[in-house]
């Protein structure tokens, strides 16, 4: 971990130094190509101001995953010719932004360019700018930025202590500083990567009450991952989709090698213990992880003094159904019966008082879970499909988000596998859904029956077997995946399912196993506010770019699939690997 934070420390610096030459370069292209196309990026560089104030301005940038003063900059339309580094396996990604259409009256809302490793320009020539602006981090009221603790002062009344540049080692709350955010703010992808790293560097769970061979064995665990060697002869693995395939690697076969789960067998069914009424429909998840686990000869222990992780086996949508009084409005029933079942296996258990429940984890899929589990279950890791990191209180580096999955067929999970091959969709962009959210409705009113390439449609015409949504989404592109309610959608899984390349517009949603994969290799994140632009965004990716990200899609397929007996990599051993990683990296044993 310090060498975590260190870089961190060491690349908010560098960051600062590309950031401006960034500013420089993009003012230039913007000039140069009035109507061109501003490019992807791995690493946003926003700005809320025209690029006119650019020498007053400060932009908030991510941190580059893999810090170097090497950059290039390139872009996705047919204009520049760097695209061939895209797939040299260390980019991480893209995220589209596209300016306006008339660049010389409205400046873009957003701006963005992208960084890859091989190097044009040297980071020492441009610190003489730096030196021109100390005191350039002043808050802005629109640029999306990130944790703004660690990033500089702008709450500083509600955390003095906090300050430009000072390590941050303080056990912060950043996802309660991103409530305090002015409305409109968004977390985005870059956002994420950088709050995960801060809280990873910065938050441990609770010492444990008294010490135990586990914690020593996560202790070790932790440092074998953090020492991961760096050659992977995984074939099943390629690198590109993974944050680090080495450590991926390294912890999935520490996961296999050492994890024990205890799983507590208080609870009465249908709520507990009854995974098969839940192992269709879009809830999904929660019901076939837990068939998945208690059926687990490997993982399983009944000793709960040898298990490094503790499973509180309920279903969220049986509570929902059992409890929920039609018309009430109310959860207050459903939280207290979760409290209760706390206190219940608190008092006959000491492992939930020894680490004051850091070690215990759930999974649920039922939107309301994310609430319902929020107090009495806050120092759990939480595996949630709704994994908002704006409005929920969703912790990156403890919670995992949860993959949302229809499963059709309980069968046969894997019926419908695939989809047509790239040259043969014919369709650049599929949706169809019901109008729930307020997201939806604004896709459908700029693109529902205006253009031909973009089939975006309400909830389609019933059919059998669902054929006709199932061949949009094998003959399209781009698949959209537009929140409803909540910032989750069975939509995500089912584009991968059908090899069609994700196109995310959910702002504030933390994709499926963030921790580990690297989303921006193999799908595209728009803005909310950007959906005017969408076809152009779209359109904006070369041919070749949407060949690699399809191709991609294929290759992570693996990590989303359910099967009748779990194999290794699959949707189970990842959900179960993601809660894992977070528990090995929040160790915090007794010294
Ligand atoms: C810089 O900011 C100051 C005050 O914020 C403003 O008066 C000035 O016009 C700005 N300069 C440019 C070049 O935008
Ligand atoms: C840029 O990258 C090249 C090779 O990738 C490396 O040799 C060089 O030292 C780097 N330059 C800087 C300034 O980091
Ligand atoms: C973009 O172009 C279209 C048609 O050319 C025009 O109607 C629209 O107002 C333009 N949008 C902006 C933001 O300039
Ligand atoms: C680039 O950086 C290297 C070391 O960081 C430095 O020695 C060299 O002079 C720089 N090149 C230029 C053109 O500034
Ligand atoms: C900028 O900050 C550095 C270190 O904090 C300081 O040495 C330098 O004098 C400052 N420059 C200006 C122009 O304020
Ligand atoms: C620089 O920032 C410090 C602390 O925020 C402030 O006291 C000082 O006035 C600023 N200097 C300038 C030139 O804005
Ligand atoms: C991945 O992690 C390992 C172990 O911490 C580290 O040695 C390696 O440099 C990392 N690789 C990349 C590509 O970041
Ligand atoms: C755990 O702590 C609670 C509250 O302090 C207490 O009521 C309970 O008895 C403790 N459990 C055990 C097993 O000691
Ligand atoms: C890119 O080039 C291809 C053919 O070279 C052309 O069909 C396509 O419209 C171009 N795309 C853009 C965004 O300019």
């Amino acid at each position: 971990m310090g060498h975590e934070l260190q870089y961190i420390l060491e690349s908010k610096r560098l960051v600062w130094l590309v950031a401006v030459v960034f500013a420089v370069v993009i003012m230039f292209q913007y000039f140069e190509f009035p109507y061109g196309d501003v490019s992807s990026s791995m690493f946003s560089v926003r700005r809320a101001q025209p690029p006119l104030s650019q020498t007053n301005q400060t932009e908030t940038s991510s941190e580059i995953p893999k810090s170097s003063g090497n950059i290039t900059i390139f872009d996705v339309s047919n204009h520049t010719k760097p695209v061939d580094t895209l797939d040299e396996g260390n980019n991480i990604g893209i995220e589209i932004n596209i300016q306006s259409n008339d660049s010389t009256t409205s400046p873009p809302p957003s701006l963005s360019a992208s960084l890859t490793p091989p190097t044009t320009v040297n980071s020492t020539v441009i610190s003489p700018s730096i030196a021109l602006d100390n005191n350039t981090s002043k808050p802005e009221v629109n640029a999306p930025d990130l944790d703004p603790n660690f990033k500089k002062p702008a709450t500083s009344e509600n955390n003095p202590a906090i300050s430009v540049g000072e390590s941050p080692v303080k056990e912060l709350p950043p996802v309660k500083a991103i409530h305090e955010r002015p409305i409109g703010d968004i977390v985005t992808i870059a956002d994420m990567h950088d709050i995960l790293l801060h809280n990873r560097a910065s938050v441990r769970s609770m010492k444990p009450q008294w010490s135990l061979m586990v914690d020593q064995e996560l202790l070790a665990t932790k440092l074998q991952i953090e020492n991961a060697p760096v050659n992977n002869n995984d074939r099943a693995l390629y690198p590109p989709l993974y944050r680090n395939v080495s450590r991926f690697k390294r912890s999935y076969e520490l996961m296999e090698k050492t994890l024990k789960v205890y799983i507590y067998k208080e609870g009465e069914k249908p709520i507990f213990h009854q995974p098969q009424a839940v192992l269709s429909g879009i809830y999904a998840s929660e019901g076939w992880f837990m068939k998945h686990m208690k059926e687990s000869k490997h993982f399983v222990t009944n000793n709960p003094k040898q298990a490094h992780l503790f499973y509180i086996p309920f279903s969220s949508r049986m509570l929902e159904e059992k409890l929920y009084v039609t018309g009430s409005g109310s959860r207050d029933n459903m939280v207290q019966y979760l409290k209760d079942y706390i206190h219940l296996i608190a008092g006959r258990y000491d492992s939930w008082n020894r680490t004051g429940g850091s070690d215990h984890f759930l999974v649920a899929c039922h939107d309301w879970a994310t609430d319902e589990t929020r107090k009495s279950m806050d120092s759990c890791i939480r595996a949630l499909c709704n994994s908002d990191v704006g409005k929920e209180h969703f912790e990156l580096g403890k919670d995992v988000s949860l993959p949302e999955t229809y499963v059709r067929s309980t069968q046969n999970p894997l019926r419908e596998l695939g989809g047509k091959r790239p040259s043969q969709r014919s369709i650049l962009a599929f949706f169809a859904g019901q109008m729930h959210g307020d997201v939806r409705p604004i896709l459908l009113q700029h693109w529902e029956n205006k253009d031909p390439d973009m089939k975006i449609f309400q909830k389609l015409p019933k059919s059998k077997g669902n054929k006709n949504y199932i061949n949009y989404m094998k003959s399209s592109k781009y698949c959209i995946c537009a929140k409803g309610y909540e910032v989750n959608s069975p939509r995500v899984v089912e584009a991968i399912f059908h090899e069609c390349v994700p196109v995310i517009i959910s702002d504030n949603f933390v994709p499926p196993f963030f921790e580990i994969l690297n989303w921006e290799s193999f799908a595209v994140f728009v803005e909310e506010k950007d959906i005017p632009n969408l076809k152009n965004i779209l359109l904006s990716i070369s041919n070749r770019r949407y060949l690699v990200m399809q191709q991609r899609v294929k290759k992570v397929q693996q990590h989303f699939l359910w099967h009748v007996k779990p194999v290794k990599y699959d949707i189970f051993h990842m959900i179960l690997h993601s809660i894992w990683y977070n528990r090995v990296f929040r160790v915090n044993p007794v010294s």
